[in-house]
């Protein structure tokens, strides 16, 4: 701490500065007001002790544009003449302290000063956590998604997170179970902590156990040092236990004691290693099941299902569809009329069985194929053709209901539309005969009866 002594006794200040010094602070001192103001000016100055009494600008005006100027600078008050009207003045208009110039008093000040940096250490450090956690709560926006059930799983997040619970992350494949658990810990009180990933479907037993808990020398062949594992790794942080599922039964009995004593051993080891790890685990099967078939024990299931979030496919997230095409056309850099219409509208009736990331995938691939163009429905090829046909498309209602009758319309224009107006293709489209599709057109005000029925010249 830079401090600067300012007295117009010029041997006291030289006093006062010295003893400062002695007891470890850096300390200057100048002569009067007028050249403390001069010295401040310059820079650098953390805190300022300064005698009261001086012919102008005097202690309390030195007080005042110190308070004024430079509001993070420390000012200490001393003088030879005490009185309480005084000192309280200088309290009120901002000193840390006032210290009569009596006895040991430099002693005084020198701890007025420790305490003032402790303060000042406290508030920094505060502050950088405070923007920390600012810019991590704003990554955590990076979790797109409007629709009713997306939002209940976000507020879900947001009450545990400033919790030290156990955390269960259900659901399918893509749908953001790994987002979910990193957002989760960034919006913790552990968000400065360690954040460590184990996927335990990734390695053989033996090697997970080790992966997990650490091993000591000598423990097996290889062990050749000794290793701390992730749990002590992501002490005072938050450990994801991804693939739960796939956790082989005899290591669960470990797992489980690890968090309900949050203490094991590691492999080749007896000592007993205490750790403070939040668990958060992920998994797309279903325990239940599991537990019934005996292949998940039921008391770890228990003890991790505390707190379940389950993610809901994309299919029952009505709306996030659009929200999350332009999320990955932004972050591609591509604007939101990369997209065609019709690309759009495929992408929106699409049921997405591979959630966000294939929703991902998909306008990754088109992006690459679209080149410099704008991207066509026949670039957005869905993973599961196959399936949507055996299985038909089905369109989900939407909560304000939908027109069977324009849905009915919509679809034939869409087919004719991609059968480029040939009408024997679009009614194949839609499964209907050409004079099916023919008796809907008319309905729908399409096409007038007997208009061109023979002058086409298609093929059934
Ligand atoms: N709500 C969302 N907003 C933005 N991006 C999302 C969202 N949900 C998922 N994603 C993105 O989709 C991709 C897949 O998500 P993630 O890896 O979290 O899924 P998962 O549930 O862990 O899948 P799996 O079970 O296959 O491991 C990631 O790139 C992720 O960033
Ligand atoms: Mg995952």
């Amino acid at each position: 701490m830079n401090v600067l002594v300012v007295d117009d006794e010029q041997k006291n200040a030289e006093l006062v500065a010295a003893e400062l010094r002695d007891a470890g602070f850096t300390a200057s001192h100048v002569s009067g007001g007028a050249a403390a103001i001069q010295r401040l000016e310059a820079g650098g100055v953390d805190a300022v002790v300064t005698d009261l009494r001086m012919k102008p600008p005097d202690g309390m005006a030195v007080l005042v544009e110190v308070r004024r100027r430079w509001p993070e600078t420390t000012v200490v008050v001393m003088t030879a003449f005490a009185g309480l009207a005084t000192a309280r003045e200088a309290l009120k208009l901002g000193a840390q302290d006032y210290v009569e110039k009596e006895g040991d008093y430099v002693e005084v000040i020198a701890r007025v000063l420790r305490d003032a940096a402790e303060k000042r250490e406290l508030l920094q450090s505060n502050r950088a956590l405070a923007a920390s956690v600012e810019s991590l709560r704003r990554d955590a926006l990076a979790v797109i998604g409007d629709a009713p059930a997306t939002r209940a799983a976000l507020e879900l997040l947001r009450k545990v997170a400033a919790t030290d619970s156990t955390v269960l992350l259900r659901g399918e494949s893509g749908t953001g179970k790994d987002l979910f658990a990193r957002t989760l810990h960034a919006l913790s009180k552990r968000a400065g902590g360690a954040w460590v990933k184990v996927n335990c479907g990734a390695l053989p037993e033996a090697l997970l156990e080790s992966e997990l808990f650490g091993h000591e020398k000598g423990a097996f062949t290889g062990a050749v040092r000794q290793k701390p594992g992730r749990f002590e790794d992501a002490n005072g942080g938050t450990l994801f236990l991804d693939e739960i599922g796939e956790m082989p039964l005899p290591l669960q009995a470990k797992l489980l004691q690890a968090i309900e004593e949050k203490t094991f051993t590691r492999v080749g080891g007896n000592r007993p290693i205490t750790v403070d790890t939040r668990i958060i685990a992920a998994t797309n099967r279903r325990l239940e099941d599991m537990v019934k078939e005996r292949s998940f024990r039921e008391d770890l299931f228990f003890r991790l299902n505390v707190f379940p979030i389950v993610l809901p496919p994309l299919r029952d997230r009505p709306g996030d569809v659009p929200r999350l095409v332009d999320h990955v056309l932004r972050r591609h850099g591509a604007p939101p009329d990369k997209l065609t219409a019709d690309a759009r509208r495929a992408l929106d009736s699409y049921t997405f069985p591979g959630n966000v990331r294939e929703l991902e995938h998909t306008i990754e691939r088109a992006l690459i194929l679209a080149g410099a163009d704008a991207i066509t429905p026949a670039q957005l090829s869905f993973a599961q053709p196959e399936a949507r046909r055996e299985h038909g498309w089905v369109p989900r209602i939407p909560p304000e209901g939908l027109s069977l009758e324009a849905l009915e319309k919509e679809l034939i224009l869409q087919a004719l539309e991609r059968a480029s107006g040939n009408k024997s293709a679009a009614a194949r489209l839609l499964g209907l005969t050409r004079r099916t599709l023919y008796s809907r057109m008319e309905k729908h005000g399409l096409r007038t009866p007997g208009e061109g029925e023979d002058a086409e010249g298609e093929g059934e």
